[in-house]
């Protein structure tokens, strides 16, 4: 799968979103999610991020190593809703997530 990682938060630029053609980046309140079970590893969502924030699993920095588990979690509560369309944009995110500090990016 790939991930979202760290850059993408408080950034949320969504041209990600336009690009995946199964809709399986999701939106938490603070950065957005791709679902490891949905994404087909088409990575094509990657190099439109202007700030870098997306990976493949096996690329991903060693200080972001966590990320991998953090977008497959933010599902735990919503299963495979198939569709990203289909949860809207959410409230919530990670627990880890949450509660960082915001920073001037
Ligand atoms: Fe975030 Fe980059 Fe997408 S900032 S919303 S991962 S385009
Ligand atoms: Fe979509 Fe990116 Fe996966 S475009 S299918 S989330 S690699």
């Amino acid at each position: 799968t790939y991930v979202i990682a760290e850059p993408c938060v408080d950034v949320m630029d969504k041209s990600c979103i336009e690009e995946c053609p199964v809709d399986c980046i999701y939106e938490g309140a603070r950065m957005l999610y791709i679902h490891p079970d949905e994404c087909v590893d088409c990575g094509a969502c990657e190099p439109v991020c202007p700030v870098e924030a997306i990976y493949y699993e096996d690329d991903l920095p060693e200080q972001w190593s966590t990320y991998t588990q953090i977008n497959a979690e933010f599902f735990d509560s919503y299963g495979s809703p198939g569709g990203a369309a289909r949860l809207g944009p959410t409230s919530n995110d990670h627990p880890i997530i949450a509660p960082l500090p915001v920073e001037p990016r």
